[in-house]
């Protein structure tokens, strides 16, 4: 089982439309998978899980992670895929887990111990900031894949915020580890996603999977449906990125049963 953060602190760069993707064709993979939204965004629980009813969230998960009564792995409508959806009141957490700091960092680690043993692979999304969340996901985590916008430059600053994070993180979980950076909405008819691409690849040498997503509206048509691409327009082959992303992590991080 391996557990990877997907995180930057630049909004928008495609953390939730990667998590919930690559979890889809992860899962058709034949692997078990877990999303988890770690964003009171609920972008991801939005996408995964829109119509069905939980009890449970990653707000009593946090609030009781030793509690065994609380189950919130909600199957979603793919086989073999599962979401721990959030609810927007766990921001208001925050106050409580900056003050028991750092012992707060552990809480997401505690309460996935007895799920992770379920699952091939869990994917956490994270908010789009370096704070208390995404410090609980590293903690809790093996590696952590990092999505930039290609013709972004603020989102590459992110990266070396993140990279800094992970860094000073490895002193709570000395068994975290960056993964790859995904280079996303490349446009590749424009010039500055051709420079910033160059610039990438020179720069983070073996640091970037090799699967380049390029731009897709149909995503944000999903989006609006609130649904994955994968069930808005199965056919779309956009979809081929999602998959090949999903081949490379499983390459990179062999199934272990
Ligand atoms: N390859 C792509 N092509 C076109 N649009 C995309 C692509 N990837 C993501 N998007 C769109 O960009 C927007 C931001 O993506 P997403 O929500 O995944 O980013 P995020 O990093 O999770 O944002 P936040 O930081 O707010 O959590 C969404 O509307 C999404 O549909
Ligand atoms: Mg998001």
């Amino acid at each position: 089982m391996k557990v990877i953060t997907v995180g930057n602190n630049k909004g928008g760069t495609g953390k939730t439309t990667i998590t919930t993707h690559v979890g889809v064709a992860l899962s058709k993979l034949n692997s078990r998978v877990l999303v988890i939204d770690n964003d009171p965004q609920c972008n991801a629980t939005s996408l995964l899980l829109t119509g069905k009813k939980f009890k449970y969230s990653m707000y009593d998960l946090l609030t009781d992670p030793n509690n065994t009564n609380i189950e919130c792995e909600i199957p979603t409508n793919f086989p073999n895929l599962y979401c721990i959806p959030n609810i927007v009141d766990t921001s208001g957490l925050s106050l409580h887990f900056t003050q028991t700091y750092p012992d707060s960092l552990f809480t997401m680690k505690v309460a996935l111990e007895r799920i992770k043993e379920k699952y091939d692979y869990i994917l956490i999304d994270c908010p789009p900031t370096l704070d208390i969340p995404m410090g609980m996901a590293l903690c809790a985590s093996d590696a952590v894949i990092i999505p930039i916008e290609v013709g972004s430059i603020h989102s590459i600053d992110g990266l070396d915020k993140c990279l800094d994070l992970i860094e000073a993180m490895q002193k709570f979980n000395p068994q975290l580890n960056f993964l790859k950076l995904v280079m996303n909405r490349a446009d590749k008819r424009t010039s500055i996603s051709k420079i910033m691409i160059e610039e990438i690849k020179k720069n983070y040498k073996n640091e970037y999977f090799e699967t380049i997503v390029s731009v897709c509206t149909a995503l944000q048509q999903a989006e609006y449906l609130r649904k994955t691409l994968f069930e808005y327009r199965p056919t779309d082959s956009a979809l081929k990125y999602y998959k090949q992303l999903a081949k490379e992590i499983v390459t990179l991080l062999p199934k272990q049963r």
